[in-house]
């Protein structure tokens, strides 16, 4: 902590802070649920776009972290985070000759592929500096965003398609194409069922989750009788994470928001309680101050869509005085909190705390998280991945 120590009271809004015992609780819950289930946590760093927590999770057992864009993973090697996998395809020659000056500094940097011409690219950019590459390959299990679709995987395995096809070819066939590279090491397949993760009901969730990530077992045995270094089986979110874990060949998780958790989030049912999710706290918030109280029933405060993401759910105000009143966005500087039944208004001055709509849009629009324990600020950790869109 640089400076003299703060008071919560004391920070300006609209800051982000993280409640460190609700977020430390998070961290080992998750870490022990995946290691109790003989698992390997690789949490999604999009979600915090924080170094700082990222070590964090892996000095409690996380054994590498996930990157949404080749940025992230930059920032990420930069602070000496090791094991790093992208998740998104890596396509532009930009990115691709970003991606390969990375693997030169760090050797155990893995991304996915899903389809045969930036393989290639990868390929010949790596050959060109005598470096080998590990890969994931990326299956698309209802999403529909990026992967190759297990129903084409029927096709016969010695069929290898021409790269110059635009769509994706077939998970045998791929597999196949990335063999084909001696420089590329196929170690196994991501499998993200995004569609699935705010299912309302945990039952029907449940069974979601499971028919996606039925489809990605078979192929991931006829890749393991394929190929041998195939060993990686890298899938899920917070919102399946303990029902994930049941699938005997699913090897690590990728989970994200379960560390800072949002309203999206907390809104969905779980095992113990089908109107709430209990296994993950509350541990990021935003602090917005009332700056005008001019109007008749509503207050004005200074977070609007600079500071809070409109997606997702409702960003739920927590201040017990104040719980009941809800906030809706009023323009890119300014939110409108509103009353109802008994609870009074806050008034001009108030900070009021609020649970973020959608974290991790939130926390991109931040330089910074305020750490607190309880009234303290503790520490102030650098939001360092914010921006990474490349
Ligand atoms: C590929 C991938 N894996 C994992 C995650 C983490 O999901 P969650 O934040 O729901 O835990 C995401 C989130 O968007 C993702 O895109």
């Amino acid at each position: 902590m640089n400076g003299t120590l703060q008071r919560k009271t004391d920070l300006d809004t609209p800051c982000l802070v993280l409640d460190l015992d609700i977020l430390d609780q998070n961290l080992r819950k998750m870490q022990a649920l995946t290691e109790r289930a003989g698992k390997r946590l690789r949490p999604h760093a999009k979600t915090h776009k924080c170094s700082l927590l990222a070590r964090r999770q892996m000095e409690i057992g996380a054994i590498g972290i996930c990157a949404a864009k080749v940025s992230e993973a930059e920032a990420l090697c930069r602070a000496g985070i090791e094991n790093i996998l992208i998740t998104g395809p890596v396509v532009t020659k930009q990115k691709i000759a970003r991606l390969v000056a990375l693997r030169a500094k760090a050797p155990s940097l893995m991304v996915v592929v899903d389809h045969p011409v930036p393989i290639d690219l990868l390929s010949a950019a790596l050959g060109d500096q005598g470096l080998t590459m590990d890969v994931l390959l990326d299956v698309d299990i209802g999403l529909h965003r990026t992967g190759v679709s297990p129903a084409e995987s029927s096709a016969p395995a010695e069929l290898s398609a021409p790269a110059e096809l635009s769509a994706p070819n077939g998970v045998i066939n791929l597999a196949d194409h990335i063999l084909a590279h001696s420089n590329l090491r196929l170690r196994g397949i991501q499998a993200y069922a995004g569609q699935v993760q705010h299912i309302h009901s945990y039952n029907d969730r449940k069974n979601g989750s499971h028919q996606c990530l039925q489809k990605a077992t078979g192929i991931f045995h006829a890749l393991q009788t394929k190929v041998p270094t195939c060993t990686v089986f890298s899938a899920s979110g917070t919102g399946t994470s303990d029902i994930d874990l049941d699938i005997p060949e699913l090897t690590e998780l990728q989970a994200g928001s379960y560390a800072c958790m949002d309203a999206e989030y907390l809104a969905i049912g779980s095992a113990e309680d089908n109107s709430r999710f209990t296994a993950f706290g509350p541990a990021l918030r935003l602090l917005t101050t009332v700056v005008s109280v001019n109007q008749d029933g509503y207050v004005t405060v200074d977070a609007g869509l600079k500071a809070l993401y409109r997606d997702g759910a409702v960003p739920q105000i927590i201040n017990p005085e104040y719980a009941g009143l809800q906030y809706d966005w009023f323009g890119d500087e300014y939110g409108r909190v509103t009353g109802s039944g008994s609870v009074g208004m806050p008034p001009l001055g108030a900070v009021l705390e609020l649970v973020t709509s959608h974290c991790d849009p939130t926390i991109n629009l931040f330089d910074r998280y305020y750490v607190t324990q309880g009234p303290e600020v503790v520490d102030t950790w650098s939001i360092d991945l914010r921006g990474c869109s490349q």
